[in-house]
């Protein structure tokens, strides 16, 4: 019998975050809010059991989890505790995604129990998905929590990966990694402060891109705009690549 809820959210620019808000709404057990973005925040070790439901909520890039997935969970450890898969994806597509974090999860002790590829605007295009999950989302998100508590709470059989295969869906050799225009930046050190991989320099001039993500967390917090993926020419070839993808998409849920 499952007696409380673990919602786990790994949100760079606030889109998942608002997913998971929309999910957990109407569930009626005790719930419990681990929000895992900042490395100061995946420095503790958890460990659930198989009386508690675990929501877990990571964004898609390039059609997968972030890259060092597994890193990002390292200290979250499952008894075969069942668990909720929430992959938030920015209207373009969210392929290969649950793959990779069936794998990491199962790999940690947890059991897939229920899924749901959930739209929240694009953080590296904020023009496609603007605003959302919207109020029609918000409603279908939070009826998908009450049906995986039910899934969650009636035990048997665990859900097999939806997805059919991996992928990388920026162009091959784009030059994706962020840097700062240091005619405008004022070192004020707060895409330092906001990067959940501790990439970026105090004084914000620096970038290691062995540890990037790609999140645009500090493009999006940066007060002076300075911060930039790419350059000019490459992002043009981002935008063209992002343009079918402006037709609404809708959630998908696996239950
Ligand atoms: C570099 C990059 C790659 C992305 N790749 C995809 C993708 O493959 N498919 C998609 O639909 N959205 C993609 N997105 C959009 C994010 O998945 C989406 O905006 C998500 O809500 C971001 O979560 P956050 O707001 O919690 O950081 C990408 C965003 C960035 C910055
Ligand atoms: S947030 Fe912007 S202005 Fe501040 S240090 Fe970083 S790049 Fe410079
Ligand atoms: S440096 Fe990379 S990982 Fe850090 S906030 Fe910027 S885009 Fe995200």
């Amino acid at each position: 019998m499952i007696g409380s809820v673990h919602v786990i959210s790994f949100s760079p620019c606030g889109g998942t975050e608002n997913v998971m808000q929309a999910i957990t709404r109407d569930i009626p057990l005790p719930k419990h809010e681990y929000n895992i973005t900042l490395p100061g925040d995946r420095t503790r070790e958890l460990r659930f059991s198989r009386n508690d439901l675990v929501i877990m909520g990571f964004p898609v890039y390039g059609g997968n989890m972030p890259v060092h997935f597994s890193s990002l969970i390292a200290h979250l450890k499952g008894a075969g505790t069942p668990l909720v898969m929430v992959a938030v994806y920015g209207n373009r597509e969210y392929e290969g995604a649950f793959l990779d974090m069936h794998e990491g999860v199962s790999a940690n002790g947890f059991t897939p129990v229920a899924a749901i590829a959930a739209v929240a605007q694009h953080s590296g295009a904020p023009r496609i998905a603007t605003g959302r999950p919207d109020a029609d989302d918000r409603e279908k998100l939070a009826q998908f929590g009450l049906q995986a508590l039910n899934k969650a709470q009636a035990g048997g059989e665990g859900l097999a990966a939806p997805g059919a295969h991996r992928a990388w869906d920026l162009p091959a050799g784009i030059d994706i990694w962020p840097n700062t225009n240091m005619d405008v930046c004022t070192k004020c050190g707060q895409c330092a402060g906001v990067c959940p991989m501790g990439a970026v320099s105090d004084d914000g001039a620096a970038t290691d891109n062995g540890k990037c993500i790609v999140c645009a967390a500090c493009l999006k917090y940066c007060p002076a705009k300075a911060r930039r993926f790419g350059n000019a020419e490459t992002m043009k070839e981002y935008a063209a690549h992002l343009a079918h993808a402006v037709a609404r998409k809708e959630a998908v849920l696996f239950v």
